[in-house]
């Protein structure tokens, strides 16, 4: 029991630019496309970090994902295969075709993440077209923590081993906590 002064929380206020549900009750989209599964795999341990906050995540794949899904997302991770140093079609599809949500993501977290074949094949250049859009929608960019490796997001050669995993964890983990204060 809290000593002192009882504080008591207004009801959650909410606009059309953010979504300021908190808890469970607040949704964080993991979004991404993937062809062989390594990126969805990454998605998949980027969507443990974010449950472990208490928050719930919503991982959809390109072809699954609809407007609102975006519209009830407190915050977006977005993950593609690495293709010529850019995010695949798919997903490249979905920021086209949900162009008219720009003004409801402005304010909403953002953040990437990628896989590809080679070490050096591009995946912070994939990150950076990926929060490109971001940005051209509004939202608030960041990167993963330092804890990761405090650049661009997660990425990872191939299927995520036990490090990128941790890292995919750390991501989710500093996405659902910056849109948990947001929230306050
Ligand atoms: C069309 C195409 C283009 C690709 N371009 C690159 C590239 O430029 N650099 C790279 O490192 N890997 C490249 N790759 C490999 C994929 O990025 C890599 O295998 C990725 O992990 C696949 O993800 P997925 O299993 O989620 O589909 C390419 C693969 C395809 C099919």
């Amino acid at each position: 029991m809290r000593s002192g002064v009882f504080m008591e929380r207004l009801p959650a206020k909410r606009t059309a630019n953010n979504n300021y549900k908190t808890g469970a009750e607040m949704q964080i989209l993991i979004l991404y496309y993937s062809k062989t599964n390594n990126t969805r795999k990454l998605a998949a341990e980027i969507a443990k970090g974010v449950e472990a906050t208490g928050a719930t995540a919503i991982l959809k794949d390109t072809a699954e994902v609809c407007r609102d899904d975006f519209r009830a997302a407190a915050g977006v991770i977005a993950g593609s295969p690495v293709y010529f140093g850019v995010m695949a079609a798919q997903l490249k599809k979905v920021f086209d075709d949900m162009v008219g949500l720009r003004r409801e993501m402005e304010n909403k977290v953002g953040a990437a993440f990628a896989t590809g074949n080679h070490h050096s094949g591009g995946k912070e250049t994939t990150m950076l077209s990926i929060l490109q859009c971001m940005m051209i929608y509004g939202m608030i960019i960041v990167g993963d923590p330092i804890a990761a490796s405090g650049h661009y997001g997660v990425a990872c050669c191939k299927e995520p081993d036990e490090s990128a995993s941790a890292d995919g964890f750390k991501l989710g983990e500093r996405v659902a906590k910056l849109c948990a204060k947001l929230a306050e």
